[in-house]
């Protein structure tokens, strides 16, 4: 069987954007695929500072797969720091890898251009040589993703054929990312792509309460009732569309279209469709969440589980590299 792998900062709560575009996918991936997923508390550590919440991010983001359906006897979910070899890959790849390469990459271009300084740290600078030992240490053949990382899993391969040139024996699998077309860029609560840095998220088990009034923060033009709206061009419309029938995606454009439909009416129906939606997940997080106990074991018998590929994967990278004893 084919593996699938991915990881998922522990820079807080999951948003809608990382429920669609990854946990989704994933979860659905661990019926056909071997199933390798963890929390990237290394890359998180290129920003976060609180060592309590990158625990809590840890067990939130543990408890959001099993509520949505992660089934422990199948996959394997672990924290990527239960693997410390990753950043013994991470270092042989850095030894491969160009400079400009990692120059090119949009993540750290942007935090260049933003100019905060405790964001441009080496770790990030690194980031993608990380990501890339992350998912050739596990002989990963598919990558579920958002379209944000597509980038990440291009440098991926490039990273692998250069070791694999350098180094013969290395054999390091060249993976595929998996995007789903109408999950790849989840838009926010201002239209723009749905990200925590731009404080636009939309948390898909918050309580009924905080789910509605995130919804009806979502960011309109300024047409009353009555006037005609373009639903292609507006942010509720665009969130509906990921959860509606077709029967009621079309309602909401006749209502949009037709000017006898406020943004708050159509608001309003967004969450009522995504509270009946997360409901029943929503209760198993809750659960979960009171039981942290479960949640560790879980993550514990996870990395025991990706053990033996880290050592065959890592073993084969030594000899063919001339690190340790022969
Ligand atoms: P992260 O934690 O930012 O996001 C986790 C996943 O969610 C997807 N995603 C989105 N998809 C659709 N629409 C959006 N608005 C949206 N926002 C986020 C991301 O594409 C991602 O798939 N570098 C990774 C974590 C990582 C990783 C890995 C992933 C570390 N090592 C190895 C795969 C393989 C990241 O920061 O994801």
């Amino acid at each position: 069987v084919k593996r699938s792998l991915s990881g998922i900062k522990s820079t807080g709560i999951p948003h809608l954007g990382n429920y669609l575009g990854m946990i989704k996918p994933a979860i659905e991936l661990q019926e056909s695929y071997e199933s390798f997923y963890f929390v990237a508390e290394y890359h998180a550590l290129t920003t976060e500072r609180d060592p309590a919440a990158m625990r809590r991010s840890t067990q939130m983001i543990t408890a959001y797969f099993l509520a949505f359906g992660l089934d422990p006897a199948r996959a394997a979910f672990f924290r990527q720091s239960a693997i410390p070899e990753v950043t013994e890959l991470a270092w042989i790849l850095s030894c491969v890898t160009h400079m400009g390469l990692l120059e090119r990459a949009h993540a750290w271009k942007a935090a260049k251009d933003r100019g905060e300084s405790n964001e441009t740290n080496h770790g990030l600078f690194g980031y993608p040589v990380l990501m890339a030992a992350d998912i050739l240490i596990y002989d990963s053949d598919v990558v579920p993703v958002g379209q944000d990382q597509i980038q990440h899993l291009e440098m991926t391969r490039d990273m692998a054929t250069k070791l694999n040139l350098a180094f013969p024996g290395a054999d390091l699998k060249l993976p595929q990312a998996l995007v789903q077309k109408e999950v790849a860029v989840v838009p926010g609560i201002d239209g723009q792509k749905m990200s925590k840095s731009y404080d636009n998220i939309i948390e898909p088990l918050a309580p009924p309460k905080a789910l509605r009034k995130q919804c009806m923060k979502i960011i309109t033009d300024s047409k009353s009732l009555e006037d005609p709206k373009d639903p292609t061009n507006d942010a509720t419309f665009a969130l509906y569309k990921l959860f509606a029938t077709p029967d009621e995606l079309a309602e909401m454009e006749a209502n949009y279209r037709g000017g006898n439909y406020g943004y708050g009416h159509a608001k309003e129906a967004l969450f009522q469709k995504m509270n009946e939606y997360f409901t029943p997940y929503r209760e198993n997080y809750e659960r979960l969440m009171a039981d942290p106990d479960t949640l560790e074991d879980v993550l514990e018998a996870g990395s025991k589980r990706v053990r033996p590929v880290v050592e065959e994967v890592m073993e084969r990278v030594r000899s063919a590299t001339g690190l340790g004893r022969p």
